[in-house]
């Protein structure tokens, strides 16, 4: 919906008058992100994440092309072509530092950027086509992740390839001829190194495709807001140049400034030391575990240790893992509450936390060795993670009764206003 009180695009220089004739791309990014885009007055600091996400991925792109430049994706040089980046070529560490850096960074914001959408409910109508086209991205992401992971050929990758490309060989009959048509061999060799970094070059522009779809699907609605409640007049909004420029670009500041302090204090502080040790098939390592950002997956896919109605444990972990991530796509459909925001569902809120502290216990077990208590906390994490979604989302949605609400975005603000102003006045 473009809102009736939007500012027009009108150029002033021939040039720009001309332009707008031919291929009118400023008027474009006037209505998208400029002047002509009103945005809720209200929106917090979480609204910036999505900018991040954006930002993050263009920083994965250049630095990966540059890498590209210089690594050989063959499996008997890819190891050694990582180090020559990392020694010889100019600036190499710190490209190669801040692509990997850069992973973990995307992964933190866009990690934020959902719980935020869950948290203040920006997954219901009217937006769920941004909620979907979100979560196409997020698997996308960790596809692209996954195979980045693989391109140095150390001990973890070639590990990691192993265990996840084997999980295939859990379904029956079909899994092992697709596992090794997958590899294109029967396990990670040269032909799987080269297809991994092909997809891994495609992929993130397939990302920013899909992040352009994103972007228009929120586009119609405009953006939630920390309310829920949807803008009714133009009080509601302010332009988004230059309120959010100057906001996203402060919030920008904040995320460069700890992006360097990772890479040039840290840079392998969320890396594993076994992948500066060159692959090889004939020695496992005691302990495979994948990046930080898989690890509540991870967790999800070994909680499965007894075989279940005639289906492989392995199996199992399998289709958990898969289904922790599709069930986000029925979000908008498992939550029938008309209230958006937390901040007016005092039980879906305490949830929410409980929520948050089930997938940083997944994560805690993800990370550690298959062995008590780690396997049995999994366990219990993995059920509470699909009751959460499946059992108590609906049935909080159904019996919850809200908090009362401001009939409107400018009410809750001068609410908010009048309250620090009387905090101020009294202290
Ligand atoms: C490359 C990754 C992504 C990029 C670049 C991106 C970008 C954006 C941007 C720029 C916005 C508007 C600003 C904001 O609300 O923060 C947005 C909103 C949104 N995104 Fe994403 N996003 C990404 C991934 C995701 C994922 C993985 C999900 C969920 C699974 C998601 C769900 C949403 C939702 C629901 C909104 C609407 C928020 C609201 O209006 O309250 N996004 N995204």
């Amino acid at each position: 919906m473009s809102f009736p009180w939007a500012k027009q695009y009108e150029p002033q220089q021939p040039l720009m008058k001309w332009l707008d004739e031919k291929l009118p791309l400023p008027r474009l990014v006037y209505n998208a992100v400029g002047a002509g885009y009103p945005v809720p007055r209200n929106l917090n600091y979480f609204w910036n994440f999505g900018v991040l996400a954006g930002a993050a991925l263009a920083i994965q792109i250049i630095t990966g092309i540059v890498l590209a430049m210089h690594y050989a994706a063959n499996a008997g040089v890819a190891f050694n072509s990582v180090e020559h980046i990392m020694r010889d070529v100019n600036a190499g560490w710190f490209i190669r530092y801040a692509h990997m850096n850069g992973a973990s960074m995307f992964f933190i914001v866009v990690y934020l950027h959902i719980f935020r959408g869950l948290y203040y409910g920006s997954y219901k109508a009217p937006r769920e086509m941004v909620w979907l086209l979100g979560v196409v991205i997020f698997l996308l992401m960790m596809a692209t992740a996954f195979m980045g992971y693989v391109l140095p050929w150390g001990q973890m990758s070639f590990w990691g390839a192993q265990v996840i490309t084997g999980f295939f060989s859990a379904i029956p009959v079909v899994g092992e001829p697709i596992r090794v048509w997958l590899l294109g061999g029967f396990a990670p060799d040269n032909a799987a190194l080269n297809r991994f970094f092909s997809l891994h070059y495609l992929l993130p522009f397939v990302i920013a495709g899909v992040v352009i779809l994103h972007i228009w699907a929120l586009h119609i609605p405009g953006s939630n807001n920390p309310t829920g409640i949807e803008v009714k007049d133009e009080q509601d909004t302010v332009p988004f140049h230059p309120y959010y420029t100057a906001k996203d670009g402060f919030g920008l500041g904040i995320f460069l400034l700890m992006f360097v302090l990772l890479t040039f204090f840290s840079p392998n502080l969320l890396g594993h030391a076994d992948n500066y040790i060159p692959a090889n098939p004939l020695s496992t390592p005691a302990h495979i575990v994948p990046e930080w950002y898989f690890w509540p997956f991870y967790a999800i896919l070994r909680a499965f240790t007894f075989n279940f109605l005639w289906i492989d444990a392995k199996l199992w972990g399998v289709i958990a893992m898969f289904a922790s991530i599709a069930l986000l796509f029925f979000l908008p459909w498992l939550d029938s509450s008309p209230v958006k925001s937390s901040t007016y569902r005092p039980l879906y809120k305490k949830f929410f936390w409980v929520l948050v502290f089930d997938v940083l216990l997944l994560g805690v077990c993800g990370k550690m060795p298959a062995e008590q208590p780690w396997v049995v906390l999994s366990q219990i994490g993995a059920a509470y993670y699909f009751a959460h979604f499946l059992i108590i989302l609906p049935i909080v949605s159904r019996i919850e009764r809200p908090a009362p609400m401001p009939n409107s975005i400018t009410e809750a603000v001068l609410a908010k206003h009048a309250d620090d102003m009387s905090a101020a006045a009294t202290a």
